[in-house]
């Protein structure tokens, strides 16, 4: 597939170059409470305008519902983007209308402008691909003579206009982001050095069902903490209290536990837990052992013993994978299991990857350093959809052509 080396090798100065970036960052009010996409995106929209292209940056916030909501406006990454990159990035009012033209036609050359949240229009994540492809036409026609470059890998899982139409109505590259994204991931499933170990954590099992079926014929080992973890401490027949619980898929966790089994994996569940008496960052707690959880408690954190257990089932790893945070990491109290997956990862000499999202706020979060890391995916959904082995639409336009 082209990249940004073969357009920047065509020279960009002058022309207006597309950018698809995903900057889908948590936000406290309009605090960015985490800005790695933010930074992760800067490397390709500096190039592109340190080259003399104009730079029209397009990206999503949240989930918002088809229509303009300040709620979910890109107001403070604009102010984020202009930090980071030194320069006033001017951010369009709405997304193809009046000021999205004004905005893009005023732009100098090297000069970087965001047009507002892609998902304020309807069509963006349409099902109609009609619709879709009107939209992906109106941003090609904000950017007369200009080029795509898909460099939000946080999105490629998604076909929607800004990300796979667009790349059929522009000539289209790979952004650096995407690039390097895709090697690292492609490393987890090809080749890998042995044992590999992937630890999944985060609320809901229902979330993961396809990467956990696809992984139990990879890995050697599976670590499950997080909500997800009761689910699978309830099939295996224990009570689980007031602990997250997704009864609809007990069927489906009993038939990963017997396909572990079946082949070989070792699965490994916590052992005890950090169960409080209710859902809160001062919630008073105690660990209990993981099959004696008190009926009116439920845990937010693994244990002691399980971190210990968990650090030590990574200790001889040569690959890991990590998604998920092993309890409510946002509250001091219950941090402590995710904290020690992490500083076991830090320590680890494997090649470690962490998958994108919450697993990413939280080591930035708790301060760990970045480089400690192999690699700190900025896709959560998309890393996942990978290891599924399902075809990423974004990445898949990319590879023929945009045909
Ligand atoms: C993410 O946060 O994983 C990406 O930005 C994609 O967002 P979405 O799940 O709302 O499509």
């Amino acid at each position: 597939m082209k990249n940004l080396e073969d357009l920047l090798g065509e020279g960009v100065s002058g022309r207006y170059v597309l950018v698809r970036s995903d900057l889908n960052v948590p936000l406290d009010g309009d605090t960015i409470t985490d800005d790695g996409r933010v930074r992760a995106a800067m490397p390709t929209i500096e190039r592109l305008a340190e080259a003399g292209a104009k730079v029209v940056v397009t990206a999503h916030l949240g989930r918002p519902k088809g229509e303009p909501d300040p709620k979910f406006s890109l107001t403070p990454v604009a102010k984020r983007l202009s930090e980071l990159l030194g320069a006033e990035v001017a951010l369009a009012g709405d997304l193809v209308g009046e000021s999205a033209r004004a905005t893009v036609g005023g732009l100098a050359d090297g000069g970087v402008a965001l047009l507002e949240n892609v998902r304020f229009d309807a069509r963006e994540t349409s099902k109609d691909e009609g619709e879709r492809a009107g939209l992906a036409g109106e941003l090609a026609a904000l950017v007369p003579g200009g080029a795509f470059v898909s460099d939000g890998f946080g999105v490629v899982h998604r076909k929607q206009a800004s990300v796979y139409e667009i790349a059929r109505a522009l000539p289209a590259y790979a952004g650096g982001l995407v690039l390097a994204e895709v090697e690292v991931l492609k490393k987890l499933t090809e080749d890998l050095a042995r044992p590999y170990v992937v630890v999944l954590g985060g609320a809901k099992v229902s979330d993961k069902l396809g990467v956990i079926a696809n992984l139990l014929t990879k890995v050697d080992r599976l670590l499950i903490g997080g909500g997800m973890a009761y689910t699978f401490l309830k099939a295996q027949g224990h009570e689980v209290g007031k602990s997250l619980l997704q009864s609809d898929q007990l069927d489906q966790v009993k038939g990963f536990l017997a396909e572990a089994e079946k082949r070989g994996v070792e699965l490994v569940l916590p052992v005890d837990v950090l169960a409080a008496a209710e859902f809160s960052p001062d919630a008073e707690f105690e660990a209990v052992d993981a099959t004696a959880i008190p009926a009116e408690r439920q845990g937010l954190d693994i244990g002691p013993k399980s971190r210990e257990l968990f650090a030590g089932k990574l200790a001889d790893a040569a690959t890991v994978f990590w998604n998920g945070p092993m309890g409510v990491f946002e509250f001091e109290s219950f941090a402590g299991g995710t904290r020690a997956v992490a500083e076991a990862l830090v320590e680890s000499s494997a090649f470690t990857v962490v998958g994108g999202g919450d697993s990413a706020a939280a080591v930035r979060q708790l301060g760990l350093p970045e480089d400690g890391f192999s690699h700190i995916s900025t896709g959560g959904g998309a890393s996942l959809e990978y290891l599924e082995g399902k075809e990423l639409p974004g990445v898949a336009v990319l590879d023929s052509g945009g045909q």
